[in-house]
């Protein structure tokens, strides 16, 4: 089994100027004036535009950019446009302190359904949070482990990954998925997890890895393969944490100065 597509870039990488965005990406753009929610949905615009590229083997410079529209359903969950037109691909974008991934099945792959993918910095959690957003079970697992920064911030993941599937994200309560989680990684780096709805039993099978600073999981519908690097993936084992909009929380407005 084949499974779907992954690309991760930081956001050094972001391309400058506009001509790399679709024109309803330029008008949602300008209605952004906080930097740290810019730079995120510029990064998450690159990334997914340079997984499209690859797997259309297109070029990424950026007039093909711009032909590529990274767009989003009322719900929030992204859908890809080649020229206007939707493509027959299933995206999923996350980001997380200046570095983002995208996840893709092109059509025609043999498991089908929507997928979704969560990035997460490995750092300290409460009690209180364990507490407030897992499940009994899940605070239980944790603590019995004793590491609490990676297994809290690798179940948080993993639960947002699943709601993105279910494409309701965080309006769905974290406690209403269950993630259990397996130890063995492949020599790829990744291990598998599997989420469970409460409510309707539904499982959804997933992959998670640590790399470096960060943890990253995948949730996908059908049973698939771990997820394949695309040409030109960024080591996200090496990434540092960026927190750059620190340095001007507001984008400053445009004319003169
Ligand atoms: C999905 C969600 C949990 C992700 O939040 P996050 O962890 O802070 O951010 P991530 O970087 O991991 O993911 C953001 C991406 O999730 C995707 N996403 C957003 N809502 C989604 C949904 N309902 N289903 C699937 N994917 C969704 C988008 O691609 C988004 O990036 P984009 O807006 O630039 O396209 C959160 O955005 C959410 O709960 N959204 C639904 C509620 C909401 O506020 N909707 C606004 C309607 S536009």
């Amino acid at each position: 089994m084949t499974g779907p597509l992954w690309y991760a870039c930081g956001e050094d990488t972001i391309p400058a100027g506009e001509d790399w965005l679709a024109a309803l990406e330029r008008e949602r753009l300008a209605q952004i004036r906080f930097t740290k929610r810019r730079t995120e949905f510029l990064l998450r615009r690159a990334v997914g535009k340079r997984a499209v590229a690859a797997v259309l083997s297109l070029g990424d410079d950026p007039a093909t950019c711009g032909r590529i529209g990274m767009l989003n359903h009322p719900s929030g969950a992204p859908y890809v446009v080649l020229d206007g037109a939707v493509l027959d691909l299933e995206v999923s974008l996350t980001d997380r302190a200046g570095h983002a991934v995208a996840l893709i099945r092109p059509a025609g792959s043999q498991a089908r359904g929507p997928v979704g993918i969560d990035l997460e910095l490995v750092e300290e959690r409460t009690i209180g949070f364990v507490e407030d957003f897992l499940t009994a079970g899940e605070a239980a697992w944790v603590r019995a482990r004793g590491q609490v920064a990676v297994d809290a911030n690798l179940l948080w993941s993993a639960k947002e990954a699943a709601l993105k599937v279910l494409k309701v994200g965080l309006r769905a309560d974290t406690r209403s998925v269950e993630v259990r989680v397996q130890d063995s990684v492949g020599p790829d780096g990744w291990a598998a997890l599997e989420v469970v709805q409460g409510e309707s039993g539904a499982t959804f099978p997933g992959w998670w890895r640590r790399d470096g600073h960060f943890v990253l999981t995948v949730v996908t519908t059908h049973p698939d393969g771990p997820p394949q690097a695309l040409p030109g993936n960024g080591n996200l084992a090496a990434a540092e944490p960026i927190h750059s909009w620190l340095a001007e929380p507001v984008v400053r407005p445009a004319g003169p100065n």
